[in-house]
């Protein structure tokens, strides 16, 4: 028969290598925590109007990734494609905005995009994130990204990531530089690709984008957004960089990083890893001061950012930072039926101090079974048979030293707390 295999752009994460995850995981929440943010879980497919309306009808992410279908009812549903959408929905449907005038969550699980796959591009990918609502102010956007630096240099990535920031304005702003650069583009606009010829009366400022490097060489003498700021853009912006100079987070500034989510106003960052290739955006967020209103809430400011976990792990292997896989403790060896109840009891108590601790269920002969202890390097072995039995003895066996003593039953789990203490 034929055998059924994963989707393309889908992987399992196996058991060898989940403790990488769990070890980031762990870093993701304990750092969320400390900055006071809760976590928020979501379902994982939506209303297709909740993405089409928040990241934007002409996004690429709109226009060609989504995985939807119309359900039995007519009603059109899509796996999530990022998060901040489904998030600001909650925001809204539950009040969370009435319970406190701030919200920070924070949130990690699967998001589905149809790309091509690639190194560091999946179908079915693995974000971790925060959103805080409430404050328009710097210091919000500096507590934002201090997360993010700090998930950062906990999983020593910080020497070869940049964090690239701009601040691509108000509505006011981004109506006149919209003006300009379409100006400034036009006579140029039959050199340009079909995509951004299209963007051209679409959304202009995604093409400063393009990873054409033709395009690029064009986009050199275009005006900045910079030069459009009105006065509480420049100030807001000003302070950011004020506060990210304070705080010793070092970033350097890119006029042309607009974000391909339609629902950005003002900061807008993302931070890029070297070690990457291509896909080397790690993490990127920015401000979203009109969402929640655009998804039906009161006028609420938020802002936040989401990092691909695997592109993470990739970056944290490649600079060969990635922890050890916590050893297994004890291996119990078990010889013969009657030694069983023994070992589960002993089992049950090492466990209760913590240990990591297997015990046979093969039946196997004491080679076989000292052979797995071995292979799965558990640093002890404990073996019951029946000489053990008859002494109420076990024998402990420590496994890189090869050493062996016998002692009573009821001095193991002793043995173990002084080890451990
Ligand atoms: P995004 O830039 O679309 O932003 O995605 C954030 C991160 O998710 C990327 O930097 C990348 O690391 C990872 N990522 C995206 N697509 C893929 C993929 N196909 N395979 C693997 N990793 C991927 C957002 O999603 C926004 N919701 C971020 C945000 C939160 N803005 C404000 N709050």
């Amino acid at each position: 028969m034929k055998q059924i295999r994963s989707i393309k752009g889908t992987h399992d994460i196996l058991p060898n290598e989940i403790y990488k995850w769990q070890q980031l995981e762990s870093i993701v929440c304990r750092t969320c925590e400390q900055f006071g943010y809760r976590e928020i879980r979501n379902p994982i497919f939506e209303e297709t109007g909740l993405f089409s309306r928040s990241v934007g009808q002409e996004t690429d992410i709109v226009t060609k990734e989504m995985y939807s279908w119309e359900d039995i009812n007519g009603k059109h549903l899509t796996l999530r494609p990022e998060l901040t959408a489904s998030v600001t929905r909650a925001y809204i449907q539950h009040n969370l905005g009435n319970q406190s005038p701030i919200q920070r969550l924070y949130y990690n699980g699967p998001l589905f995009r149809r790309e091509r796959p690639q190194k560091g591009r999946q179908r079915q990918f693995h974000q971790f994130g925060v959103e805080a609502f409430g404050s328009n102010n710097p210091e919000q956007d500096v507590e934002i990204i201090s997360i993010a630096w700090r998930i950062i240099l906990q999983c020593g990535l910080e020497n070869e990531t940049t964090l690239n920031l701009n601040s691509i304005g108000s509505e006011e702003c981004r109506d006149k530089y919209r003006i300009a650069l379409r100006d400034y583009i036009h006579p140029y606009l039959k050199d340009f690709s079909q995509t951004s010829q299209h963007r051209f009366e679409t959304n202009p400022l995604r093409i400063l984008d393009t990873k054409s490097e033709k395009e690029q060489n064009i986009l050199k003498g275009a005006p900045k957004i910079s030069d459009y700021h009105t006065e509480n853009d420049s100030s807001h912006f000003n302070s950011l960089i004020g506060f990210l100079k304070n705080m010793n987070i070092p970033f350097s500034i890119n006029h042309k990083l607009v974000r391909g989510l339609d629902y950005y106003t003002g900061t807008v960052f993302e931070f890029n890893s070297h070690s990457l290739g291509a896909q080397d955006a790690l993490l990127g967020g920015g401000r979203y001061n009109d969402l929640v209103e655009t998804l039906g809430g009161r006028s609420t400011p938020g802002i936040g950012f989401a990092a691909g976990v695997e592109r993470f792990l990739i970056a944290m292997e490649q600079s060969g930072i990635n922890k050890k896989e916590s050893s297994l403790d004890i291996y119990f060896v078990c010889v013969g039926e009657k030694a069983l109840p023994i070992v589960l009891e002993i089992s049950k108590k090492l466990r209760e101090i913590g240990l990591k601790v297997i015990s046979d269920t093969l039946r196997r002969s004491i080679k076989s079974q000292l052979r797995e202890a071995n292979k799965l390097e558990a640093k002890y072995a404990l073996m019951i048979g029946e000489n053990e039995i008859k002494d109420n003895n076990v024998i402990l066996k420590d496994l890189s030293k090869g050493i062996q003593i016998t002692i009573l039953q009821s001095e193991v789990i002793k043995f173990f707390e002084d080890l451990t203490n």
